[in-house]
């Protein structure tokens, strides 16, 4: 059968892997059986989803038939199972082993419980070793559901294993009241040793050890607690007394970096900010330190005027050309001052965006409250005062249907949008909005289709400073078309652009199509001020290092002033995509790696939280001054993937004064010792004079450091 792969074709093989299915559309329950033939059915590969493999956008149940030979090495005599590892399935699936239900992930639209689609999970069945049928043809039979766009099995193969530990017990790791507490559950009985390390850590240094003897499954579990303080870590493994793998997972209290600011006022914003001549002026002087503060500013050009209590510049400057000025803020404890150039020209975006969305946190569930209770978060908590300025509203705003003259509506969520943008503005802020070029979004709202002149006008009515255009529904068009060139990928986004440009202020275009024909490759030559890069990102470190370290190596030469790869959002503070909210899962070493790349790949920084529910330890991450300098380096040079290297990574990015910021990041699952200068020596530098810029102070090079499992240091080379 062309549709098997036996890994080396061997007899004593540990896994089998699965390129290829049957496929079919449409739903029969007959097509669970082993015996059913499926000779006459399509070929798919399992590494792309159908609709990129010849079938017509198809949204509804399918099925794939997996016909694969299972050697007898695969019998696994502990456990008396094996393992259907199927990768992940867009959107729900129903699996079947040779006629056994094997087990199911996700619910489609007709079920009595609702839909629910889970993208991106992980499909691992267990299935009982009596029903394989040894050396000989089995067939694993999915019935898929999607709900919409592509569809199917997308990522990779499938393997058939043998089982590990994971598969029967978890380990779960939480933190309550200043105990790190470990929870051991099995669905089978067994037994073996829970070991606790406490860590110091930022040095990783072993400050006690503590172990346990562990019998649990049926109803059994087990729980183990070791008291917590300070920047400690405490790493749990266990060991299955008949497994020969270990089960791993540390708890990290979050620990701050971030000096406090001081109280005299200092400025921590962009260097430039670039408007086109005529459109309106929208800029926050960012200086933190201690209220009431009073600004000034020396050389503001006419049509510009400055609000001396909250610092907001607003007007409109016709005269094309650089104009530098010098901001000043002065408090009960001092004054500070920084020159600054306004350049009114063709060119906008002059660093990357920084502000908020709402979709990581509240996803469909946004509402105008919550987005002004982000916005005057932004302000009160004083994240304004480090540079952010738009406050985006992702999908879900949009009303069922348009008014009677085709022009687009709010629903009832957000009562007055035009109001909203006004507030937004007089506050130095700015408003965002999402859509698509299809007649539906992502989320199912309306599109643009056919109206996207009269949209632009609207948006720009209620005072639209960005827009994130979402390619999504417009995949319909597409797929219909015979021209799938990419100049096809083009036309959606040239036609949206034409109409921002014509309204009279400056709208950030933010193309959203993830990565499609290269988009890194040509968003710049149609005007468009960003670009997704990859899909959407989560709060895992897989995603984490999927999007952040594989997907954007190499995009370097096509970011700068104007222009910049956007890897997506932040998954900082409290995410969830919904009205259930959650601590995001990144440990506090993957979120200070998280915001130290996104700093060096000179991304948008759109914070994916609640501001209003934020906590210190996330203001520490994104309100460190010198981190965020690297950001918004008005060279605006994306950083380069330098080393990959047994698991650490170097990325480093050249600065407007002469400097060089340089990550270096520590993928293992173990903490890494690094000698500074080593480092530095591999990608070509002498030791200078180096900056530790999460901790603000200069660290000397002749020195290890200690780079903790999955985080970073993040340095400053002088030159
Ligand atoms: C897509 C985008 C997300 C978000 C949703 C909204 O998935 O990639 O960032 O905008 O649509 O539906």
């Amino acid at each position: 059968m062309s549709a098997l792969l036996l890994l080396a074709g061997a007899v004593h093989a540990q896994v089998v892997k699965v390129e290829e299915a049957k496929f079919f559309a449409g739903d029969d329950a007959a097509w669970q059986k082993p015996g059913f033939n499926d000779s006459q059915w399509q070929t798919l590969r399992l590494d792309k989803e159908w609709d990129l493999q010849g079938i017509k956008l198809y949204n509804s149940f399918a099925w794939y038939r997996l016909h694969v030979v299972i050697p007898s090495s695969l019998k696994d005599k502990t456990s008396g199972q094996l393992v259907l590892n199927l990768g992940p399935i867009d959107d729900c699936d129903e699996t079947y082993f040779n006629g056994h239900f094997a087990g199911k992930t996700g619910r489609h639209h007709g079920d009595p419980e609702g839909y629910d689609g889970k993208w991106q999970k992980e499909r691992r069945y267990l299935v009982d070793a009596s029903w394989v049928r040894w050396d000989r043809d089995n067939v694993i039979a999915v019935r898929v559901y999607n709900g919409q766009g592509e569809g199917g099995f997308y990522k990779r193969a499938a393997f058939i294993e043998k089982p590990v530990i994971a598969d029967y017990v978890s380990l779960d790791v939480t933190k309550e009241d200043d105990q790190a507490k470990a929870l051991l559950t099995g669905i089978r009985k067994t037994g073996g040793k829970l070991t606790a390390k406490v860590q110091d850590g930022e040095t990783g240094k072993i400050l006690q050890t503590k172990n346990w003897n562990v019998k649990i499954g049926g109803k059994k579990s087990f729980t183990a607690s070791v008291p917590v303080k300070g920047p400690s870590r405490v790493v749990f493994s266990y060991k299955d007394d008949n497994f020969e793998q270990t089960l791993e997972k540390s708890f990290c209290n979050p620990y701050i970096l971030t000096p406090a600011a001081p109280a005299t006022p200092r400025y921590n914003g962009p260097l430039v900010f670039g408007v086109r001549p005529g459109s309106p002026v929208i800029f926050h002087l960012a200086f933190s330190g201690e209220r009431p503060m009073t600004y000034s500013v020396e050389g503001l050009p006419e049509g510009i005027v400055l609000d001396k209590e909250n610092g907001v510049i607003s007007g409109r400057v016709l005269k094309e050309g650089d104009y530098p000025l010098v901001l000043k803020a002065t408090n009960g404890k001092g004054e500070a001052r920084a020159a600054f150039t306004l350049k009114v020209g063709p060119r906008i975006a002059l660093t990357p965006p920084m502000g908020w969305n709402s979709w990581n946190c509240w996803g469909t569930s946004v509402s105008q409250e919550k987005v002004m209770a982000s916005a005057a978060a932004l302000i009160n908590r004083g994240l304004a005062d480090y540079g952010y300025s738009y406050i985006n509203i992702d999908d879900a705003w949009e009303a069922e249907e348009r008014a009677a003259d085709g022009s687009i509506l709010t629903n009832e969520k957000f009562p007055d949008m035009k109001a909203l943008g006004d507030w937004l503005h007089s506050k130095g802020l700015k408003l965002g909005i999402y859509s698509s070029p299809g007649d539906r979004t992502c989320g199912g709202y309306l599109g643009t289709l056919d109206h996207e002149e009269q949209d632009a006008k609207t948006w720009n009515e209620w005072g639209v400073d960005y827009l994130k255009y979402d390619w999504c529904g417009y995949r319909k068009v597409f797929d219909v078309s015979p021209d799938h060139s990419t100049a096809a990928y083009l036309r959606p986004y040239v036609k949206m652009q034409q109409y921002l440009r014509e309204q009279p202020r400056d709208i950030f275009y933010s193309l959203c199509q993830y990565g499609m024909a290269n988009v890194w490759e040509w968003g710049a030559f149609i005007d468009a001020n960003s670009w997704r890069t990859t899909g959407d990102i989560t709060d895992t470190w897989e995603s984490l290092h999927s999007i952040g370290f594989e997907q954007q190596a190499g995009l370097h030469p096509y970011a700068g002033p104007g222009h910049w790869n956007d890897p997506d959002m932040l998954v900082v503070g409290k995410v969830g995509w919904s009205n259930d909210l959650r601590d995001s899962r990144l440990t506090p070493d993957e979120q200070y790696t998280h915001i130290s790349l996104w700093a060096l790949l000179a991304a948008n920084m759109l914070i994916g939280c609640p501001i209003d529910q934020m906590d210190d330890f996330t203001f520490n991450l994104l309100c460190n001054n010198e981190v965020n300098a690297v950001n918004q380096d008005i060279l605006g040079r994306q950083a380069h993937q330098d080393v990959v290297e047994d698991g650490m990574q170097i990325w480093s990015r050249d600065l407007y004064d002469g400097g060089k910021a340089v990550g270096i990041f520590n993928l293992n699952d173990a903490a890494m010792p690094t000698l500074l200068k080593g480092a530095l020596e591999k990608i070509g530098l002498q030791a200078g004079k180096v900056r530790d810029l999460w901790r603000q102070k200069d660290i000397p090079t002749d020195a290890t450091y200690i780079i903790p499992s999955h985080g970073v240091l993040l340095i400053k080379v002088n030159p």
